[in-house]
């Protein structure tokens, strides 16, 4: 039970809408957990307030905010500090509040690193499908790992801005280099609500393994899962940048079986 007082420090989320964000769950538990006097709850703010919404966590004394669709680029705007990931990513997830001064962060390429680092070892070929915002921090990250990556966007424009941002190859057809790739990764919005195929599913081979940043039992992962790849959904993901933005609120670094039992909690 978490005990509330005077003492209690304030974090949360900010997006719009945010009724289904998962990272008030987990981020709880880990609070409780590793013992802090601490409460993370969930801030609805739409896009016309968040200047004003900023403002307000600086003047309520809240010490630290995830930050979710639609903000991640524009709260940018709005803060004092970026970190050298943000200036590359272009986008912010975490925000941490010292003084009245805004420190901006981007855990979300290092939550992608440590969700594909237990399923795949890096240095491999990769096929990106997206060029959207998430993309970018997923592209991020796989260049660290110093993967070889393809990328496909429905729209082509998007592909080539990030492939010549970053450095990566372009390419027309997911199908063109299935049979050269190890690892597939949707870093699109395609998933459960919007079930089209991004490429011909029924090529996926056993030896691929299949990242979804969507959550949840999507139609790349029910498909893979058949095909007998090794494959994962993007609540991994979730826990692990949010056990980042933890460390950079708390100090304290959240034990991986506590991450493990969180990824567990939330498929059930
Ligand atoms: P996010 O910040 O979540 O990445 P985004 O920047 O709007 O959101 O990007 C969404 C990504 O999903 C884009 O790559 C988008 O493709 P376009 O650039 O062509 O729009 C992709 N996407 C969304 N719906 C799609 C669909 N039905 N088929 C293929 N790609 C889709």
């Amino acid at each position: 039970m978490v005990k509330l007082s005077g003492k209690t420090k304030v974090y949360g989320v900010i997006g719009y809408p945010i009724e289904h964000s998962l990272s008030p769950v987990f981020q709880n538990i880990f609070f409780s957990r590793l013992g802090i006097d601490a409460v993370y709850v969930p801030f609805s703010v739409p896009p016309e307030d968040l200047q004003t919404a900023i403002e307000g966590l600086k003047a309520l004394g809240v010490k630290g905010v995830n930050v979710t669709i639609p903000h991640k680029e524009r709260v940018l705007q709005f803060v004092d500090f970026v970190d050298e990931h943000v200036e590359k990513i272009g986008s912010s997830n975490t925000l941490k509040f010292v003084d009245g001064k805004v420190y901006a962060y981007n855990t979300d390429w290092i939550g992608f690193l440590k969700a594909v680092q237990g399923l795949i070892e890096p240095g491999k070929r990769v096929l990106l499908l997206g060029a959207g915002g998430a993309a970018r921090a997923v592209l991020y990250a796989l260049l660290q790992r110093k993967d070889r990556v393809f990328i496909f966007n429905r729209s082509k424009e998007k592909a080539y801005k990030l492939a010549e941002t970053f450095g990566a190859e372009v390419i027309d057809r997911p199908e063109d280099v299935l049979k050269d790739v190890d690892l597939i990764v949707n870093a699109t919005s395609v998933g459960l609500v919007d079930k089209s195929w991004l490429f011909d599913y029924t090529l996926i081979e056993d030896r691929h393994v299949v990242y979804d940043i969507v959550y949840g039992q999507t139609e790349l992962i029910r498909r893979a899962k058949s095909k007998g790849a090794k494959c994962e959904d993007g609540l991994s993901m979730l826990v692990h940048q949010g056990a980042e933005s933890f460390k950079i609120w708390t100090g304290m670094e959240v034990p991986q079986d506590l991450v493990d039992e969180c990824i567990k909690t939330l498929r059930e």
